[in-house]
């Protein structure tokens, strides 16, 4: 193992991420760009700033992990996997949660594009989106909130995640059981990922109007 600092916001950071990760271990087979941040509360009462570091960290920053990493990945030719971490937020639109949802679809949609240019380009490079439902971790801890709506979900998440979420092992491990399997969907809660999709599918295709799910 070896650690790095780095902000993913910061492309010079990812750069020199793949850099060192190149001369310490040669080839990268997988690449997961996992790192997420959530910030709650009513969409005009968000911060600037808060909505900003959303898009930075979940969207931007995947961006600049596959930036740095694929041109290398593609150099070397070797077969390599790539795993955008989405949410199940990328399926679906949740009040209060309006940045991390505009995010995540965006990183969704990214992912999606990444797939069909590297299959263009007849890579051995296989990509895969994880949409994980509720997985027990310190998101909500280090959230930042906007309003009282905005903490009330921040607070509500956290307790939902505790008493609800599978661990990050039970969540690693679906990642490489969907990796292993081939699949580019990749879900910790696949009946509850139905079920949103649906939905959607249902809203987008009936031209219905949003409801909370
Ligand atoms: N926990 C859940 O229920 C859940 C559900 C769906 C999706 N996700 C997604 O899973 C991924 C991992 O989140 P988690 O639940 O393990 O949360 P977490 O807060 O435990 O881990 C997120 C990690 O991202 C890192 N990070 C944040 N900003 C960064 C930056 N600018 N540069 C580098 N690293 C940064 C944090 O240091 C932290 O280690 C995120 O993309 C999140 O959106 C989580």
């Amino acid at each position: 193992a070896l650690a790095v600092r780095c902000d993913v916001t910061d492309p010079d950071d990812l750069e020199r991420l793949a850099a060192v990760t190149a001369d310490r271990f040669g080839s990268v087979r997988l690449l997961v760009n996992n790192a997420g941040v959530d910030s709650t509360g009513r969409l005009w009462e968000l911060s600037p700033e808060r909505f900003e570091r959303v898009l930075g960290v979940n969207v931007t920053g995947v961006f600049h992990g596959i930036r740095a990493f694929v041109p290398r990945m593609l150099a070397d030719g070797g077969p390599a996997h790539i795993v955008n971490t989405a949410s199940i937020g990328a399926v679906t639109t949740v009040p209060t949660q309006a940045a991390y949802c505009a995010s995540k679809h965006a990183a969704l949609a990214m992912t999606e594009c990444l797939a069909i240019e590297l299959a263009a380009e007849q890579a051995p490079i296989t990509v895969a989106a994880l949409l994980p439902g509720p997985v027990h971790t310190a998101i909500y801890e280090s959230a930042a909130s906007d309003g009282s709506a905005g903490a009330a979900t921040r607070d509500r998440m956290e307790a939902f995640l505790r008493e609800n979420g599978v661990t990050p092992e039970q969540a690693a491990n679906t990642m490489f059981e969907g990796l292993a399997a081939g699949q580019f969907w990749i879900y910790t809660h696949p009946e509850r990922a139905d079920d949103l999709l649906r939905l959607r599918a249902d809203r987008l295709t009936g031209h219905l109007t949003p409801t909370a799910p």
